[in-house]
């Protein structure tokens, strides 16, 4: 089998990593992939928006499955054209991405369908957003109703800064359309959880549990970031709280997409917050996590092209699901700057010996090739990541690798799966 996978992150570098790994592929392409892609696909400069230049390259290289990683182009419709085109392809279509490209569809789809999530008030107009957050006195979190590069949400301690985030967003257009429409709701306390699900179209089976760190900096301080690292599993996540999770959020949303007209197909991911009135959703991605798909999939012993395959041709209930009991821990290596402007073209050096450690897969984020030297060029430079008998041996093997690895002005944070690590000692 020869798949196509879309993007070029670190998440699509884990996705690349685990089909190359599949008995059943015999070729891996990637558009546009990174230097870590290149090692084990054959990379094709196209950017994930030509959805017309992927169905030329699909079909000319005769692509059995494509993997779209990013939101973008899900939300665009490249699953819908695929299709039409007649090709094999795996996520939803645009209308199952809506329901993290629109959130203000999605906050209505989970009001209707009793999901419990924050309380929220959904706005098109400035001057009524303005004056529901003026009569407020607390503190509230903004979110441009559409994509945003993950810049969208800001949680405001005190309302005189969500006025001020609202001008940006609704009168100063900072994230153009994608802020037209805007959401204040509630902040939620709590640990944040990522629960995977795959999803047929009828079957939903739920991935290990992963739990990532936004904050940049180490306590979870500081702006949020695209994610800062990431363990797998979460042990906070217990057989209880999934089937709640399940019963409560996963089958009532399956349910309320098919009332609407949407076979959802492809994974859902499904942030929470463990509140200490119970999980509530903060929100749902039409895509796999990144970090989070580094420790999901670095767990996995089954067949990822099987699974994606199973998801695809609605055989999700037949479909052999394995992975290690081994924890994971990936650790993310910033450049200088992120999440602002940050710092590129660096030389990267010491990755093989990091690679040639054991239990050590180190996925490439931010990189490329220049004059056979791997070279830093996005914020998030790459996800070290391992795995270990306990999540402290996970840590310390990740932190080993991260250790022989150099880039000017590289930064980590030093802190990942401590909140898992702390909770679990002595249990
Ligand atoms: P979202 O893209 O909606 O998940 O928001 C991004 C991040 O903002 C989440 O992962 C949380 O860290 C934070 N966030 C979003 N909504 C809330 C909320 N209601 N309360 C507290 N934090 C939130
Ligand atoms: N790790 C956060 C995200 O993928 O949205």
């Amino acid at each position: 089998m020869r798949v196509l996978v879309i993007g070029g992150g670190g998440r699509e570098h884990a996705l690349v990593a685990a089909l190359a790994r599949s008995k059943r592929v015999d070729a891996v392409l990637c558009a546009p992939g990174n230097a870590g892609t290149a090692q084990v696909a054959e990379n094709i400069s196209i950017p994930v928006d030509d959805h017309e230049a992927l169905i030329a390259l699909a079909k000319e290289r005769a692509v059995d499955l494509t993997i779209v990683g990013p939101e973008a182009p899900l939300c665009a419709g490249i699953v819908d054209r695929f299709r039409d085109a007649g090709l094999r392809i795996f996520g939803p279509t645009a209308a199952g991405a809506r329901i993290e490209g629109d959130k203000a569809y999605a906050k209505r789809l989970m009001k209707h369908a009793h999901v419990p999530t924050a309380e929220a008030r959904i706005f098109e107009h400035y001057d009524q957003a303005r004056a529901y957050v003026a009569t407020r006195d607390t503190g509230v979190v903004v979110k441009a109703s559409g994509l945003a590069a993950g810049k969208g949400v800001t949680v405001c301690d005190d309302p005189a800064e969500a006025l001020l985030v609202l001008e940006r967003i609704m009168v100063d257009q900072q994230f153009g359309e994608a802020g037209q429409t805007v959401i204040v709701e509630e902040i939620l306390k709590g640990q944040e959880l990522s629960v995977h699900a795959l999803i047929d179209g009828q079957t939903i089976y739920v991935l290990e549990t992963a739990q990532d760190h936004k904050a940049v900096g180490e306590g979870d301080t500081g702006p949020n970031t695209g994610g800062m690292g990431a363990y797998s599993p979460a042990p906070i996540a217990t057989e209880e709280l999934l089937s709640y999770v399940d019963e409560n959020v996963l089958v009532p949303i399956v349910d309320a997409l098919r009332n609407d007209g949407v076979d959802y197909s492809g994974v859902l991911y499904v942030g929470l917050m463990l509140t200490p009135g119970g999980p509530k959703v903060l929100e749902f991605n039409c895509r796999f996590g990144d970090p989070e798909t580094q420790v999901i999939l670095s767990r996995l012993e089954s067949d990822l092209f099987d699974l994606l395959e199973a998801v695809v041709d609605g055989k999700l209930a037949d479909a052999d699901v394995r992975s290690t009991a081994k924890p994971s821990v990936c650790v993310v290596m910033a450049s200088k700057g992120y999440p602002g402007a940050y710092e590129r073209h660096k030389t990267i050096e010491g990755l093989d010996v990091a690679a040639n450690m054991d239990d050590v897969h180190v996925y490439h984020a931010g990189t490329r090739l220049g004059n056979n030297r791997v070279l830093s060029t996005g914020g998030r430079v790459l996800g070290v990541t391992a795995l270990g008998f306990d999540l402290a041996d996970a840590k310390a093997r990740a932190y080993q690798a991260v250790d022989v690895i150099k880039f000017d002005n590289a930064f980590c944070r030093r802190d990942i799966a401590d909140k898992a690590i702390h909770a679990t000692a002595g249990s």
